[in-house]
């Protein structure tokens, strides 16, 4: 699967965020080592803060869903209706990614100059690990 492939996986999900009170869509497509990609979108609430973003959706699915490897994710953002802009996971989503996958778990995302990728170690360094618990 390519970049360019996951990334449309991410611009299908987006279709089916649910996001009254933002009117920010986020769609995210999650690739497992094995090859299987889950997708997820942003969910807000009339309480704001249950809301959860598109990337923790993918995530949590594909953990109950007994997975726990991954490779990458695309995410694809921007207020409704206008063309999907450069989207970066917020920090929490760096957090529970930081609980799954490691620091070579690329990141994709659209820039200016098209489909970019980054590495999990790149956007959480020094993150706080399951490993500190032991
Ligand atoms: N959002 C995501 O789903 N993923 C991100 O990486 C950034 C933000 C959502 C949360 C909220 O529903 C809306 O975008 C505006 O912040």
């Amino acid at each position: 699967m390519t970049d360019a492939e996951l990334m449309k996986k991410a611009d299908a999900a987006r279709e089916r965020a649910y996001s009254p009170y933002s009117r920010y869509s986020v769609g995210a497509a999650l690739l497992c080592s094995d090859g299987t990609v889950y997708t997820g979108a942003n969910i807000e609430n009339a309480a704001f803060s249950p809301s959860v973003c598109a990337e923790r959706v993918a995530i949590f699915a594909a953990v109950h869903d007994g997975k726990r490897d991954f490779s990458s994710i695309a995410i694809s953002g921007g207020k409704q209706g206008e063309t999907s802009l450069a989207c970066a996971p917020c920090g929490v989503c760096r957090q529970v990614m930081a609980e799954f996958c490691g620091k070579d778990f690329r990141i994709i995302m659209r820039s200016a100059s098209g489909i970019v990728s980054t590495t999990l170690g790149e956007m959480l360094p020094l993150a706080f690990e399951k490993d500190e618990l032991k």
